[in-house]
């Protein structure tokens, strides 16, 4: 067959067929034919003209250059690749991907043009890098054949659809104080170490999700196994896209890593499906938006952060949300962390002017022994009256009352100062306060809560049942 196939003439030349033709030339009129664009035909390339431990320079390629491209060189270790960061008249600087500069001068260097990542709905379950290849070993991820990476359509503001339908995450104290609409974006706010990770990865196992997309970001590489294994587990794995950026990779890797997790994002958005985004941790691509910008020149502005970090995590966390209609969502939950527990930090102060609610962990709930930390008095979501019933709402604020009341006078309570049956309300604080911080507590091996306000109520029940038993012996 395939001999026959190499003496017939390709149609696509026209005209009769002509017998005597060598089959070498109607090879290569195939070969041609193959290439559908011109462009692949065509190499543009430029030559290294500096090389610093974090920037190239390369001249040559400053007239069809454009800002975000990818460019191919040869490295000693084989092909490496670079992002073009910046365009000047005489030359264009670029970014590797790899740590390690280890491209020398006069290499030549090639154009590659925008980054192509076309997602395809096999890759659920798989663990990607910032360029989407596979990291899990499970070999080579499904393509679309094909199909050329369009650039990310995000809805217009009047086109997408309302937020306004709840769901239960499964974890009782964001259930009951902060519930959450598909589409809503949602940052989880704490120190280093005060337990940002484990609520996500409790978050990621919501069952409310059609698919999940996980993005690591600047994580300290043994974490990213454990998070994926044991706290994920490979029940919500099968669901679930990982793009991992460590925080041992170039800050391209790093910065390139959430751009990836929000194409895929996209791509099983506009399927229909509901998309849970879960990016850990915002800050570390701050961190990464900065290093990069700070290498091409850019002056920073406030604490070290260039003024283009402030514009690009709004273009980010702008792309998530509800799709246009008929599409599904992207409902995206990211961690902050808040330096040095300082809730001012400019990173932290951005992400929270652009969310739609945060979620507040504190180290001294940690401390106690109450996971997950979160203080239900500092934490808010902007859509929670359109999740709460109104009984809901009614309870919650008489809930959030009481608890306010506790923590205000744990100071006069510690001192001893405190006598029951002067003040009625405190008295009930008091009683039932402790009660309602132990039906909170959850762990990542935990079930699910399917109703967490019948949850709570069975508990205090339990709880005041055993006090009366207790007073009445
Ligand atoms: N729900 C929980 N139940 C029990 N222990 C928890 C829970 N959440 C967190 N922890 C404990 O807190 C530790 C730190 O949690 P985690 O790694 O999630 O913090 P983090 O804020 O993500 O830290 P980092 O800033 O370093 O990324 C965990 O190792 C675990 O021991
Ligand atoms: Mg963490």
């Amino acid at each position: 067959m395939a001999e026959a196939g190499t003496q017939t003439p390709p149609a696509a030349t026209g005209g009769a067929p002509a017998p005597g033709r060598p089959n070498a030339l109607a090879a290569l009129e195939r070969a041609f034919a193959g290439f559908a664009d011109d462009e692949r035909l065509v190499r543009r390339g430029g030559r290294v003209s500096e090389v610093t431990a974090t920037h190239y320079r390369v001249r040559g390629l400053s007239g069809s250059a454009r800002l975000g491209d990818v460019v191919e060189y040869r490295g000693r270790g084989g092909v490496r690749r670079g992002e073009i960061v910046r365009i000047a008249p005489n030359d264009v600087l670029v970014a590797p991907f790899d740590t390690g500069a280890d491209v020398g001068l006069d290499a030549a260097v090639y154009d590659r043009g925008p980054v192509a990542i076309v997602a395809d709905d096999g890759w659920r379950g798989r663990v990607i890098d910032a360029l989407a290849r596979p990291l899990d070993g499970a070999g080579a991820l499904p393509r679309r054949a094909g199909e050329a990476a369009a650039a990310p359509a995000t809805p217009g503001a009047l086109a997408r659809q309302r937020v306004a339908t709840p769901f239960h995450t499964g974890v009782r104290v964001i259930d009951i104080f902060t519930p959450l609409c598909y589409g809503q974006r949602l940052g989880v706010f704490a120190g280093s170490g005060v337990g940002k990770s484990t609520l996500l990865a409790m978050l990621a196992g919501a069952d409310a999700f059609d698919t999940v997309v996980v993005a690591l970001i600047g994580e300290r590489g043994r974490e990213v196994r454990e998070f994926l294994e044991d706290t994920l587990g490979p029940e919500s794995m099968a669901k679930t896209v990982s793009v991992v950026a460590t925080s041992d990779e170039s800050p391209m890797m790093r910065r390139r890593a959430c751009d990836t997790a929000m194409r895929v994002a996209e791509h099983f958005r506009d399927r229909g499906d509901r998309v849970l985004l879960i990016l850990d941790s915002i800050t570390r691509y701050a961190h990464a938006l900065r290093e990069v910008a700070i290498g091409t020149g850019e002056p920073p502005v406030a604490r070290g952060y260039p003024a283009s970090v402030f514009t690009d995590l709004p273009k980010l966390l702008e792309r998530a949300g509800p799709g246009a209609g008929g599409a599904g969502s992207i409902t995206a939950i990211l961690s902050v962390l808040v330096d040095g527990d300082d809730h001012n930090d400019p990173v932290a102060d951005a992400v929270r002017g652009i969310l739609d609610g945060h979620v507040v962990l504190e180290r001294a709930i940690a401390e106690q022994g109450r996971y997950p930390p979160v203080n239900p008095l500092a934490s808010i979501s902007r859509l929670a009256d359109r999740a709460w019933s109104k009984e809901q709402r009614l309870l919650v604020s008489r809930l959030r009352a009481m608890m306010a009341r506790f923590e205000d006078t744990r100071d006069i309570r510690l001192l001893g100062a405190y006598q029951p049956g002067a003040d009625a309300e405190l008295d009930q604080a008091v009683r039932q306060v402790p009660a309602i911080y132990e039906a909170l507590r959850q762990s990542p091996g935990d079930a699910a809560s399917a109703d967490p306000f019948a949850d709570l109520a069975r508990h205090l029940k339990a709880r005041e049942a055993q006090r009366e038993a207790q007073h009445g012996r």
